[in-house]
């Protein structure tokens, strides 16, 4: 199995759809390789583009705010998109592309074994609740082969709406819940430390 370096420069010089000759930057994702939890949104917007880095614009800003609620640092977390190239004038990823992309995301799963899976968004929540509307199943999750998968809205439908920033919010106050009832099991013998949920 390729390392996360080796992954990140096959992602990196990957042609397989057309968005490769829209991008400036290609948006891989970023946090430690053996982190314990992954989140996963939609696809790279204008400031991810430019910077090569997924939520750092307005909705990552919210997405920081989550995090903090959910008693997680940004940094001990892993975080990536669906596809990995932004779409021209951010319009919804086309199936094709997500098909085209879906090997990385299979890759980079594959590579860090995370113990919790969180899904921002519908194209995230698509792959792991298909057929379930994003009203019913935020906030909750399924534990699926060892693995809790938890579905979000996605932090950039909440920035204009009040009650749904006031949704996620709550969510994120759920998914703490959650990684506290889960954390004797990650840290599980044979565990190294960083692969130790600590709360803070
Ligand atoms: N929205 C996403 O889904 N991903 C990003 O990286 C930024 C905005």
């Amino acid at each position: 199995m390729s390392t996360m370096e080796e992954l990140n420069r096959d992602i990196g010089a990957c042609q397989r759809c057309d968005l490769a000759r829209h991008r400036a930057r290609v948006v891989p994702g970023e946090g430690p390789a053996d982190s314990v939890v992954l989140f996963i949104g939609e696809a790279p917007g204008f400031h991810e583009d430019q910077q090569g880095r997924p939520f750092v614009g307005p909705a990552g800003q919210f997405l920081n705010q989550l995090l903090i609620l959910a008693g997680l640092r940004r940094e001990q977390v892993f975080i990536c998109n669906v596809i990995k190239c932004r779409p021209p004038e951010n319009r919804d990823p086309l199936p094709t592309e997500i098909q085209a992309c879906r090997p990385w995301l299979d890759r980079q799963i594959e590579l860090i074994e995370p113990k919790v899976v969180v899904t921002l968004g519908r194209y995230s929540m698509a792959r792991y609740f298909p057929g379930a509307a994003m009203s019913k199943v935020h906030g909750k999750h399924i534990k699926r082969d060892g693995i809790v998968y938890f579905a979000m809205y996605h932090p950039a439908a909440a920035l204009h709406q009040q009650s749904l920033r006031k949704a996620m919010e709550q969510d994120a106050l759920t998914l703490k819940q959650v990684l506290s009832q889960l954390e004797p099991a990650s840290a599980g013998p044979g565990e190294p430390e960083s692969r130790q949920l600590s709360m803070f």
